[in-house]
């Protein structure tokens, strides 16, 4: 997508669609330049209309040639804070990709680069569709340029594009069937991203057993679709101001192993390498915006089915670290996956490790569909990584982390059983991994409710959502 400013005014440019934040409670003042082109019926037509600009609420009309746009959308940014403009953006992105508005302009009023970034994001995930599988003329088109009248931050440009591409090459791993992206294709997928300071690493089944991985072996061992290890290692051309690691559970599809799924669960379930998707979108963008931060990105790419060579109940797993599984539940595989890579990334002498997982129903339970649970004990980690929710538009909330709950892991046959019963289930889960944990920092994030949409949700269309992408980046570059 390009992207430019314009002096034009709004009336004048010639666009597919013609996008106007309007702030709450003063609709009437926002469009009186375009009364004109509407005989002085606008104001009084939208209030009809009950159009108020509460942020991301729309109205659109046909503009008869009356203006340089064909048609117009008003779009609520509420208080015009930076929320706002991400509402309306965000409404603006999706109003065009229903139409197939190709040329879109967008005046938002003055914004400066941080609400630039915010609002060229926005946009970009509000334009996303997932459709490459549905007939052409079931297809609209995505826009191709989009052009701000009225002050942005062009600066704030290709920033805001790195990030976009990084959210949608998440997004689009994650919608892509089980029967394309499997281990082999996911880490395929992270080589091709490989270039200027970035390199890929790929280790395949042979060589996980070899390095002592028992959770990624055990958990692939039951498919033909054979499990990979990836790290990602961006390092910066200076010397890096801090070094950091992000694991990613990559998990292509989770039937629950002989702790079989029921049906109905199982449907979504190529979402369960949402984690590494983000990843690999964030060590992306991270390649293009190149900032002064060393990042490892560190995927355990697997798929958890049944077969004659599926791990099963009762087995005890050897972990990279050393320390021993209990199997109780084989559909508790994502702990076991994201357990070797944690291990690993603790020999990498990172200063923090930040972990990305669809890891627990029972995190959905608790926060619904919105909220990332973050868990850590590190009081600055997670202040952090908040402001860059914060900055980003994404929402996180920490969730407790209380080591007394490790009672409910304790093994009778090895150092520690994968589940923690129904009670806590998100906060026994996170615990688990804290014991695969050796040294630098460490936050966990369970995005098992915001990876995967069953249905749209305001200018988020249904599908992966590529959540953190943006969080990430905010973070690892500020
Ligand atoms: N991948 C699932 C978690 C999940 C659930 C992700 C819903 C996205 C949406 C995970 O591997 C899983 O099955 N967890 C179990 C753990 C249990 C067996 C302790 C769960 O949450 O039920
Ligand atoms: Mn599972
Ligand atoms: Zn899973």
């Amino acid at each position: 997508m390009n992207i430019r400013c314009t002096t034009e005014s709004a009336t004048e440019l010639n666009c597919d669609l013609l996008a106007i934040g309007v702030p709450k409670d003063s609709v009437a003042a926002a469009v009186t330049s375009l009364e004109d082109a509407f005989g002085g019926a606008l104001a009084t037509t939208l209030e009809g209309d009950e159009f108020k600009g509460e942020p991301g609420q729309t109205a659109s009309y046909p503009t008869f040639g009356n203006i340089g746009a064909p048609r117009l959308l008003l779009v609520g940014i509420g208080d015009g804070d930076a929320s706002g403009i991400q509402a309306a953006a965000g409404q603006a992105g999706s109003f065009a990709r229903k139409s197939g508005a190709e040329t879109v302009g967008l005046a938002l009023g003055g914004l400066d680069a941080a609400t630039t970034q915010r609002a060229i994001e926005a946009f970009a995930v509000g334009n996303y569709r997932f459709d490459k599988y549905k007939a052409e003329t079931d297809r609209k088109a995505r826009a191709a340029e989009l052009v701000f009248v009225g002050d942005a931050d062009a600066n704030s440009f290709s920033g805001a594009i790195a990030v976009s591409r990084g959210q949608e090459l998440a997004r689009n791993l994650v919608n892509e069937p089980a029967a394309a992206i499997y281990p082999e294709t996911l880490a395929d997928v992270a080589q091709g991203i490989a270039g200027g300071s970035l390199t890929v690493e790929v280790w395949d089944h042979k060589k996980i057993a070899a390095a002592g991985m028992g959770g990624i072996t055990a958990v692939g061992q039951g498919s033909d679709r054979k499990p990979r290890f990836i790290h990602m290692h961006y390092k910066p051309a200076g010397t890096p101001t801090r070094k950091i690691a992000l694991v990613g559970k990559g998990v292509t599809f989770d039937a629950g192993g002989y702790s079989l799924k029921p049906s109905a669960g199982m449907q979504t379930m190529r979402c369960d390498m949402a984690g590494s998707a983000a990843v690999i979108g964030t060590m992306q963008a991270i390649r293009d915006i190149e900032p002064n931060t060393e990042v490892h990105g560190i995927v355990g790419a697997a798929e958890n089915l049944i077969s004659g060579g599926a791990y099963k109940l009762g087995d005890v797993l050897t972990m990279h670290n050393g320390k021993t599984v209990e199997i109780h539940n084989t559909d508790a595989e994502g702990r076991l996956v994201l357990a070797d890579c944690l291990s690993y990334a603790s020999k990498l002498g990172v200063d923090a490790i930040v972990d990305l997982a669809t890891l627990t129903g029972a995190c959905v339970v608790a926060l619904g569909d919105h909220y990332v649970g973050m868990f850590t004990q590190d009081d600055p980690l997670a202040e952090s990584l908040s402001s860059g929710a914060n900055d980003a538009g994404e929402q996180i909330w920490r969730m407790p982390l209380p080591s007394a709950y490790k009672e409910l892991l304790k093994a009778e046959w090895g150092t520690i059983k994968n589940v923690g019963g129904r009670a806590g289930g998100a906060i026994t889960a996170a615990l688990f991994l804290s014991e695969f944990v050796d040294g630098p920092a460490w936050a966990h994030l369970d995005i098992a409710g915001p990876a995967f949409l069953d249905k749209g949700h305001k200018h988020i269309a249904s599908g992966g959502t590529g959540t953190m992408v943006r969080t990430l980046t905010r973070w690892l570059t500020s």
